[in-house]
């Protein structure tokens, strides 16, 4: 196969593999899988608070916040689950940016399904590790600030 044709064939399967996943997920879940936002440990100054979760399927997540005056100023996450857990986690720290302590505490895992188009019933606790994990990283902050 000429260089050409192999990279023509790699698109092909890039492309077969990328719908695959829209009909399993949708398209904005597997954007968010390709272009996860606010993936990645930030410096050690812009972070008040870690905290990594274990999910049932034992897939991981890490959360990373800045918190000032109640508001979490910046919220950033990496995971080793699922491509749904990358989505959810972007997703999470998104609705969560520029918001209080108490907006946080009070959202739910159907809170960020329904903000991702739905999961398929085999990943809704991917949005549940989201979930967990924010909220076990609020109640270390507050246990860590008390
Ligand atoms: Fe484990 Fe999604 S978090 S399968």
């Amino acid at each position: 196969m000429s260089p050409d044709n192999l990279d023509k064939w790699v698109e092909e399967i890039q492309k077969e593999i990328i719908d695959e996943e829209i009909k399993r997920y949708n398209k904005y879940i597997v954007e968010l899988l390709l272009n996860p936002k606010n993936w990645g440990k930030p410096k050690d100054d812009e972070i008040s608070v870690l905290h990594a979760y274990e999910g049932s399927c034992g897939d991981t997540m890490q959360f990373f916040l800045k918190i000032n005056e109640g508001i979490i100023e910046k919220a950033n996450f990496i995971t080793d689950g699922c491509g749904a857990t990358v989505a959810a986690g972007s997703q999470t720290t998104m609705m969560v940016e520029g918001h209080t302590l108490e907006f946080a505490e009070r959202l739910r895992p159907i809170d960020v399904e329904n903000a991702l188009g739905g999961l398929p019933d085999d990943h809704k606790h991917c949005a549940e590790l989201a979930m967990r994990t924010l909220h076990r990283a609020i109640e270390k902050y507050k246990i860590q600030s008390s």
